[in-house]
């Protein structure tokens, strides 16, 4: 007998049985409730560790074998105490728990500079530390650089004069790099000034204006 396929009365050949075809739809569905089952799994993992996060601290804040969540904060000059994650950064910190948002954030990974501050005087990066690290230690933000009768710091004055910025984005990062490299040597060089400014990036690339300003405010000072 032969396996050829005979045509049916409507002058049809028969059509494929979809036993094949079930089997086929009967694994996506196990392999889908495996799948579901994956992600309630990790989502559970998840929903654990922000239950774990939420028990580390009391209702004050305080920590039940883990890390005190209350940090008190000396930022420009004035004692602050938040409630600080603890992998939490300090441009977060200072950004969306200080309302302190001259402090920008680029890359949020150390390599533009927009979220520079001095950590007691040292220019540093704020997307790079975290806030738990630096309890003891005075911040200072561009915020906190202009006089409480409003004058602007020289350097701030000097961006002004000289035509610094462009977009502006990455001035005040410029501005602290500035502020703590007068603190140390009140009359740099221009390629001391270059030096100070290289972990600054600026994507309209006004350099040559920062540099200029830097140098009239240390002459004005
Ligand atoms: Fe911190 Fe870029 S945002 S170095
Ligand atoms: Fe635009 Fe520097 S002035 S990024």
């Amino acid at each position: 007998m032969s396996d050829k396929p005979t045509i049916d009365n409507n002058g049809m050949y028969p059509q494929p049985k979809y036993d094949g075809a079930e089997t086929s739809v009967a694994q996506i569905r196990a392999s889908r409730r495996q799948f579901i089952k994956g992600v309630i799994a990790s989502g559970a993992a998840v929903s654990g560790g922000g239950v774990l996060i939420g028990c580390s601290s009391g209702s004050d804040g305080a920590a039940i074998g883990g890390v005190e969540r209350m940090v008190r904060l000396t930022v420009n000059g004035v004692e602050r105490t938040v409630d600080v994650l603890p992998n939490e950064t300090l441009a977060m910190t200072l950004r969306y728990k200080l309302n302190l948002t001259g402090t920008k954030l680029g890359c949020d990974r150390g390599e533009c500079g927009a979220c520079t501050v001095m950590v007691d005087g040292v220019s540093s990066y704020s997307c790079s530390l975290l806030t738990h690290s630096i309890r003891d230690k005075a911040i200072m933000t561009v915020e906190g650089l202009e006089a409480p009768d409003g004058t602007l710091h020289p350097v701030q004055q000097a961006m002004i004069d000289e035509l610094g910025p462009q977009c502006g984005f990455c001035t005040p990062g410029q501005i602290m790099s500035a502020v703590a490299l007068l603190n140390v040597n009140p009359n740099p060089t221009r390629d001391e000034v270059r030096a100070a400014l290289s972990g600054n990036l600026c994507r309209c690339g006004a350099y040559d204006n920062y540099t200029n300003s830097v140098l009239r405010a240390a002459q004005n000072a």
